[in-house]
């Protein structure tokens, strides 16, 4: 039995995804969601080691908590400051993990050819940009325009990852998408903006050079206001569900031993879910 702590957790599409790669492999397992608050997390993951849980994924608002708990951390963890990945091992010792990287380095890899020298747009520059830099960074992206609504924030991320990636980063504010997004290979939205009851994204398409790819780390609605505007000008579109996807494929191989497989029909099953949800 593993889990998935956050807070709220109603919305998370955790259970049905590893429920589905579960029954696909016929393991006899389940994923439980825990609704739990921010000063409780430590004491209820301790708590579901000593019950025989295997991990738990962990969610917002725990993640920064869930890397202070871990005795031994990833790489990927340390330089994010976040786990969202937890295994408990039989000795006792907690390990923690971040995989968010993983997701959006995959869903690219997936979806369009090699970033290598390329130039990217990454916007937002919060716990989800920090992520999306390492995965930028590890596709080998040669520019990284760091642009947020509060600049400041993308300075502060900029020099904070510095030293850890070799990309060159840009930081700036939205107001120089019109200076950089015309240079553009890739587009990433990595804010909150376009996602279901939040303002829309306020950047035009009409300035990207054909071949741009556009994608968006938000994935309810799955075509956000971005993506389909991208769409309508004949640009690659790329939603937020396969990184979602792709980030998951870790911590049920690492719980359950077998490693599950991101498929058309998968991506369908939880498809259908979004829109239609029970
Ligand atoms: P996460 O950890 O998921 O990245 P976060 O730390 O709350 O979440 O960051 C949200 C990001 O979305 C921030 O970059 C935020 O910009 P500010 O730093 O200026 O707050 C960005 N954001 C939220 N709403 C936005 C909007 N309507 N337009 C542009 N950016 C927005």
């Amino acid at each position: 039995i593993a889990g998935v702590v956050g807070w709220p957790i109603r919305h998370s599409l955790s259970p049905l995804l590893h429920g589905y790669w579960l029954d696909e492999l016929k393991i006899d397992g389940a994923l439980v969601p825990l609704a739990i608050p921010r000063e409780g997390f430590a004491r209820t993951v301790l708590a579901l080691r000593r019950a025989g849980f295997t991990g738990v994924n962990v969610t917002m608002p725990h993640k920064e908590a869930a890397f202070a708990l871990a005795d031994v951390t990833d790489a990927a963890a340390e330089v994010a400051g976040a786990a969202n990945l937890l295994i408990f091992h039989a000795d006792g010792r907690i390990e923690g993990r971040n995989t968010d990287t993983v997701g959006l380095r995959e869903s690219l890899r997936e979806n369009m050819e090699s970033l290598k020298g390329k130039t990217v747009v990454l916007l937002g520059a919060g716990g989800a940009a920090r992520g999306g830099l390492l995965a930028l960074d590890a596709l080998n992206a040669g520019r990284i325009h760091l642009l947020n609504r509060s600049p400041g924030k993308a300075a502060q991320l900029a020099m904070a990852l510095k030293s850890a990636v070799k990309s060159d980063i840009q930081p700036g504010a939205l107001e120089d998408w019109a200076n950089v997004a015309g240079h553009a290979d890739l587009i990433v939205n990595s804010t909150s903006a376009g996602m279901k009851g939040q303002p829309p994204l306020e950047v035009s398409v009409a300035a990207l050079p054909e071949g741009a790819t556009v994608t968006d780390a938000v994935y309810v609605p799955l075509e956000t206001g971005l993506l389909a505007a991208a769409r309508g000008r004949g640009l690659r579109a790329v939603d937020g569900l396969g990184m979602l996807l792709y980030q998951a494929v870790r911590g049920f191989a690492m719980w359950f031993g077998h490693q599950p497989e991101v498929t058309p029909q998968l991506r369908k099953y939880i498809e259908d879910d979004l829109v239609t949800p029970a």
